[in-house]
């Protein structure tokens, strides 16, 4: 079996330089989505029908295990089509999907490649309030489909008829490659036409059969903007209802984006306008507060993520409290019930059990071990403007508010580090490192005043 993904067309009316296959629908390409359904049906080849914008669109593909075939002027479906036939097997049947229809489901696609593979010519149809612009299914009296007539060339009663082509099919290759290396382009759009094969079928005595999807909104495709910001809305909307059908909570399915793979576990309780992209895994119990950016992250079970976090490719144990308003950075570690309060910032650093960073702090490229009480405003200097250096903290160590460690630098197991300290030494372990001005006060000072101009 062959899958055909046309999507060569240039789509002037995203008003974009970017490809129209390469815009984003839920954190992916909008070929992405084509392409992993595809792929779910195993077939023997995955050609892709490229054109305008061509190279960046297999750059962005480059591992993709698909034969790439260039389209060059594009003449129309037909022709787009015929420039894959050297690459099909021509045994078994050809599916032809579309690279801006991007939520078809496998699930309806099957039903289209038993047909096909039984000798048929199987359409994926719809019936549409507004058909407007699309194919229209021409059918006998008896229902019979008798042929495909595009908007611009139909006749008024033909434009009254509500089904209509949704561009996708699946027949026999061999069928296929005779009927369209002799399509006409004598049309309003001086285009071949791969519709104009339905007719030649009918003529041959070959079975045309008409499928409907379980639902419309898997054959819409993006042709501008507000498609694709419709297609998005929808794409979301099937998201979070799986996510609810698992028993995940959702405060409001409607303001939830995931733009790649969201795992939960159970009892899992989602907060409002909160973003997960990348891969995104939940332990049992976690709660995630409103406002949220999660890309990359794994928390583990009974973590509660506080309102407006931005969590970028973190390990998170079990039992953590994060923010409100805390920002961790890729390759930061925590181990079990740390706690990362607001206007903390971790970056390449791993966090031992039990330590907490509470207030305004900074611990980039660092080892921070068990029990740690990290003070207000303490920050780990790991750059000298050149190279990066790493902090180490041992077990139980206590740092008091507003200390500056200058990085490399240790502090050893149990020590204590006065506020306001700037350690430029490693700190012995069990001891009170302070590095102060000693304070004094100066009696008779005076206030400067304003000199009289
Ligand atoms: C096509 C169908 C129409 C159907 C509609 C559904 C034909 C002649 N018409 O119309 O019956 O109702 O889709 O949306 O097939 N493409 C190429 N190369 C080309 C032309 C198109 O790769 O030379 C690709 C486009 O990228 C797109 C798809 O084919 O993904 C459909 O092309 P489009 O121009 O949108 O077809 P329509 O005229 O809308
Ligand atoms: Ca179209």
């Amino acid at each position: 079996m062959n899958i055909v993904i046309l999507a060569a067309g240039q789509g002037k009316r995203m008003h974009s330089d970017r490809p129209k296959v390469l815009h984003e629908l839920g954190g992916r390409p909008l070929l992405a989505h084509v392409l992993a359904t595809a792929q779910t049906l195993a077939p023997r080849r995955i050609c892709v029908v490229y054109g305008h914008g061509g190279e960046t669109v297999r750059e962005a593909f480059a591992d993709a295990a698909v034969q790439w075939v260039l389209q060059e002027p594009q003449l129309g479906t037909g022709h787009a089509v015929q420039q894959a036939l050297p690459h099909l097997d021509p045994d078994g049947p050809t599916l032809v999907l579309y690279g801006d229809v991007p939520l078809i489901r496998a699930e309806t696609l099957k039903p289209l490649l038993e047909a096909a593979a039984q000798g048929s010519l199987a359409l994926l149809t719809v019936e549409l309030d507004d058909p407007a612009g699309y194919g229209r299914i021409v059918r006998a009296d008896d229902g019979r489909v008798l042929r495909i007539v595009e908007h611009k060339d139909a006749t008024p009663e033909q434009l009254r008829v509500r089904e209509v082509n949704t561009g996708i099919m699946a027949l026999p290759t061999r069928r296929l490659a005779a009927w369209v290396g002799s399509l006409q382009n004598d049309n309003a759009q001086g285009e071949y036409y791969l519709t104009d094969i339905i007719a030649r079928a009918v003529a041959e005595g070959v079975e045309v059969r008409a499928f409907q999807p379980g639902a419309v909104w898997e054959t819409l495709g993006v042709n501008s903007k507000a498609q694709l910001a419709e297609l998005e809305r929808i794409h979301q909307r099937n998201i979070a209802a799986q996510l609810l059908e698992q028993g995940v909570t959702l405060a409001d399915p409607a303001r939830l984006d995931v733009r790649g793979s969201l795992a939960c576990g159970r009892d899992v309780h989602i907060d409002v306008n909160c973003v997960f992209e990348g891969e995104v895994v939940l332990g049992d119990r976690v709660y995630v507060g409103p406002n949220c950016v999660l890309r990359n992250v794994r928390i583990a079970a009974d973590t509660r993520i506080e309102a407006f976090c931005y969590l970028d490719g973190a390990d998170i144990g079990a039992n953590c409290r994060i923010g409100p308003y805390a920002r961790l950075r890729p390759q930061t570690q925590l181990a079990e019930s740390v706690h990362i309060g607001n206007f903390c910032e971790v970056k390449a650093s791993s966090i031992g059990a039990h330590s907490k960073a509470n207030h305004l702090s900074y611990i980039g490229d660092s080892e921070v071990g068990r029990n740690v009480n990290v003070g207000a405003g303490t920050i780990t200097c790991n750059y000298d403007g050149a190279n990066k250096h790493r902090t180490v903290i041992e077990d139980d160590v206590f740092i008091g508010s507003d200390t500056q460690l200058i990085a490399p630098v240790r502090v050893g197991r149990g020590a204590t580090l006065a506020a306001g300290t700037t350690l430029t030494k490693d700190a012995p372990a069990e001891q009170l490192t302070l590095s102060r001005v000693r304070q004094v006060s100066i009696a008779n000072w005076k206030r400067p005043t304003k000199t009289p101009k």
